[in-house]
């Protein structure tokens, strides 16, 4: 049989990078990141000047996208043309874009068989919109996780902080609004929760309750 995985999908900011870090760490699989693959291509087309509204421009670019995962000091890093990119990706601008292009249903294609490249044993975790609906639908664990708009901007804003950087919260809760918007109302794999998945909300509660209560699932079905 294949490699299990155990998805984990949710808007921005609801903790899923931060869980399914963890959780790979603790089962040992393989990682699977796959709103970089979105950050990427959108940072490839910015630096190419390319329009976000060509469709088949930004298809070519997500199809032929020279990109690697280096992990180096426990931490992955996103190489795009052997350049290290991790922090260009995250930033707000390229966020924006990223929403953009993965609405664009030619672009979600020409990534699908890349994220289901990461499947190997022992097993696979992937965390994004629609691991568990469009690109692992027969996952054994399907995780829908979320929290309100107010936390997940709040977070963001706590983690910016953090690193020196000055924004507002305000700023951060309407762009949080607007990508979310764009991301459930999409007609292209909509962020929404698989049939099977188990919802679970962090907004009042830990990322240790919420890994534990994960972990449980994982060892009740794998
Ligand atoms: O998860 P992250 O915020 O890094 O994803 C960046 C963008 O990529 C999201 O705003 C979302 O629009 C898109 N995305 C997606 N499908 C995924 C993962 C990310 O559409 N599986």
């Amino acid at each position: 049989g294949k490699a299990p995985v155990v998805t984990i999908d949710g808007p921005s900011g609801s903790g899923k990078g931060t869980i399914a870090k963890l959780l790979a760490d603790k089962l040992g699989y393989a990682l699977l990141d796959s709103g970089a693959l979105y950050r990427l291509t959108a940072l490839a087309a910015l630096n190419a000047d390319v329009d976000l509204a060509d469709e088949a421009r930004l298809a070519e670019i997500a199809g032929n996208l020279d990109i690697r995962f280096a992990v180096a000091n426990g931490e992955v890093a996103a190489v795009l043309e052997g350049k290290d990119v991790s922090r260009d990706i995250r930033m707000e601008r390229v966020s924006m874009a990223a929403s953009k292009v993965a609405a664009i249903p030619a672009v979600r294609e020409a990534l699908l068989q890349r994220q289901r490249d990461f499947r190997s044993p022992p097993g696979l975790v992937a965390d994004g919109r629609d691991m568990g609906t469009t690109v692992f639908p027969d996952a054994p664990v399907k995780i829908f996780l979320t929290a309100s708009a107010e936390e997940r901007a709040q977070r963001r804003f706590d983690q910016l902080q953090r690193r020196g950087v000055s924004v507002s919260l305000r700023d951060l809760l309407e762009d949080i609004r607007a990508r979310d918007d764009r991301d459930m109302n999409r007609t292209a794999s909509p962020l929404a929760p698989a049939e099977d998945a188990v919802v679970l909300d962090s907004t009042d509660i830990g990322i240790n309750d919420v890994l534990q209560k994960v972990l449980d699932l994982v060892h009740e079905r794998i």
